[in-house]
């Protein structure tokens, strides 16, 4: 009888990664997990555009010599926002994601970043079972968010510690918001 994996099992397949900020040189590795990952996927332009802000910033997720994930996020006053997240496909399920996120949590603090957000497609079931797991919950569904499909997008958050506050930029009733659309 298969009883399953075991934690010690688990752990093996582990891909202990070193997350680090993303460089010029990166870019042919980030654009083709990019493109493996999305439907619209973003090209080289975009990136370039996006990291130009003053407050946006890049990593990658190297294991060894190989890039195998990268993430894009947002610095604003009281949290971080994702713009972009993707592991490679070889290297999904084996904690790469987690990593990632990781290290994200580790750059909040109870007095000033508190909360992580993100945009999820409504199709995009593994990413959004992905971040459940990352103890991310829907806050908030966003009407035809995305202009390429028109499908809408769970906002997805990420709360530290017992921060157990409204949330900081908008304040919004989410039953009213639900029904308004
Ligand atoms: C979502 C994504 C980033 C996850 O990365 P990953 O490195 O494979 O994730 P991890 O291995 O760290 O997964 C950790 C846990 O999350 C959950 N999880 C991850 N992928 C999952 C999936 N496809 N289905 C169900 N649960 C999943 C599991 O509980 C997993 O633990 P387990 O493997 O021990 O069961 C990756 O699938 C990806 O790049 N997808 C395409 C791009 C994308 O959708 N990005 C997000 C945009 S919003």
């Amino acid at each position: 009888m298969n009883a399953g994996r075991t934690e010690k099992e688990k752990e093996k397949e582990q891909a202990r990664v070193h997350i680090r900020w993303m460089i010029r040189r990166d870019m042919p590795e980030v654009l083709q997990a990019e493109q493996l990952s999305f439907e619209y996927a973003w090209n080289e332009e975009d990136f370039l555009r996006c990291l130009r802000q003053r407050n946006c910033i890049g990593m990658v997720a190297e294991h060894g010599e190989k890039v195998v994930g990268f993430m894009i996020y947002e610095l604003h006053k009281n949290k971080l926002h994702i713009l972009n997240f993707a592991v490679h496909p070889t290297w999904r399920r084996h904690g790469v994601g987690a990593q990632m996120v990781a290290k994200l949590i580790s750059k909040l603090s109870s007095h000033r970043r508190t909360r992580i957000t993100l945009e999820v497609r409504e199709t995009n079931l593994h990413a959004q079972l992905f971040f459940s797991r990352q103890e991310f919950r829907a806050m908030r569904v966003l009407r035809a968010f995305y202009e390429d499909s028109g499908e809408d997008a769970f906002l997805m958050e990420y709360r530290f510690g017992d921060d157990i506050g409204e949330e900081l930029d908008e304040t919004v009733n989410r039953i009213a918001q639900y029904e308004e659309n």
